[in-house]
């Protein structure tokens, strides 16, 4: 057993979820990848991890879904803080993880790539190794491809296989209402395996961001963003999970800008036009019973940085 001691030092970081305001796929990489083209928004649903010297390697999870996660190796965070330890190299003392979960686990917003993201600037910081966010990058894209935007936030195409970010041009703010459908069956890799299946036999173009995304960014204009949503993923999505088609076909009756499966699912990502909408919207969508649980945040925001002391709740 792993102890950590009340007086060792500690540093807590917190990096935000993500939704794919745009993801565009292409064919099946060798390498077993797909290219892609997408527009990250980073959301104000946070992570928080915190990195105390301590005696061994080790990782605690509380919060939502603490239960699903892996405290041996196979934890994404503990992968990127061992990583990072090698990198930095020396004689540095192992630590151990403390990570405080809010985002749905196996969601489509990148919880587990959050809490790599934020374990790679806690550690960074506790160990004082002096590397920017673009020289942890490399670490970053070892554990996941969505790591390196949690990392930066704020809103970014990433290309290749998602990990390389570019920032992109964007006014306002967004509100958004997330719907956590059940996760049964829709793993990543079966999203992305469904992808090839639908799109067997036809010709998938090399996918580049479109236009229409980057002139809605530029106006910050929720109902024009709305208008070009799009996820190459989402006819997968829904064939792996048809409830997801219809907690969008509700959320727009209700009164929703722009409904879409964030990421590879299979949580909705629903778009309102301000912070009253979202409230209206989430109301809306839990008093029918289309839904049990809807969580709201705003977005862009900040990537993976230093807060002051660890939250207690
Ligand atoms: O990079 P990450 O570990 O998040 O990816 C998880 C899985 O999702 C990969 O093993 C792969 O099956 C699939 N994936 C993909 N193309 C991408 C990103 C992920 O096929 N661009």
């Amino acid at each position: 057993m792993t102890s950590v001691l009340e007086t060792a030092p500690a540093v807590t970081a917190r990096a935000p979820a993500k939704v794919n305001l745009e993801l565009g796929v292409g064919a099946v990489r060798e390498d077993g990848y797909h290219p892609l083209a997408t527009v990250y928004q980073a959301v104000g649903l946070h992570e928080d991890v915190t990195a105390a010297t301590a005696d061994a390697w080790g990782v605690t999870v509380r919060g939502r879904d603490a239960e699903l996660v892996p405290t041996d190796e196979t934890n994404i965070a503990l992968r990127a803080a061992m990583l990072l330890a090698d990198e930095v190299g020396g004689d540095l003392a192992p630590v151990h993880l403390t990570i405080h979960k809010r985002v749905p686990v196996a969601g489509g917003m990148a919880g587990g790539s959050a809490d790599a993201a934020a374990a790679l600037v806690a550690c960074e910081a506790l160990w004082a190794a002096g590397l920017s966010k673009a020289e942890l990058d490399p670490i970053a894209a070892q554990v996941g491809s969505d790591v390196p935007f949690l990392l930066h936030g704020g809103t970014a195409v990433g290309s290749g296989r998602g990990e390389i970010i570019t920032p992109v041009l964007a006014k306002g703010s967004y509100h958004w209402v997330f719907v956590p459908t059940p996760a049964e069956g829709l793993s990543t890799p079966e999203v992305y395996r469904t992808f090839d299946e639908l799109t067997e036999g036809r010709r998938v173009p090399e996918p580049e961001p479109s236009p229409a995304m980057m002139a809605a960014l530029r106006l910050g204009d929720a109902e024009a963003l709305a208008d070009v949503l799009t996820n190459d993923l989402q006819p997968a999505a829904i064939k792996l999970q048809p409830r997801i088609g219809e907690v969008i076909e509700a959320a727009m009756g209700f009164g929703a800008l722009g409904a879409i499966v964030s990421g590879s699912g299979p949580t909705v990502a629903l778009l309102a036009g301000s912070q009253e909408g979202a409230i209206d919207l989430a109301v809306a969508l839990t008093a029918s019973g289309v839904a049990d649980e809807v969580l709201r945040a705003s977005g862009p925001v900040a990537g993976a940085h230093v807060i002051p002391a660890p939250r207690l709740t």
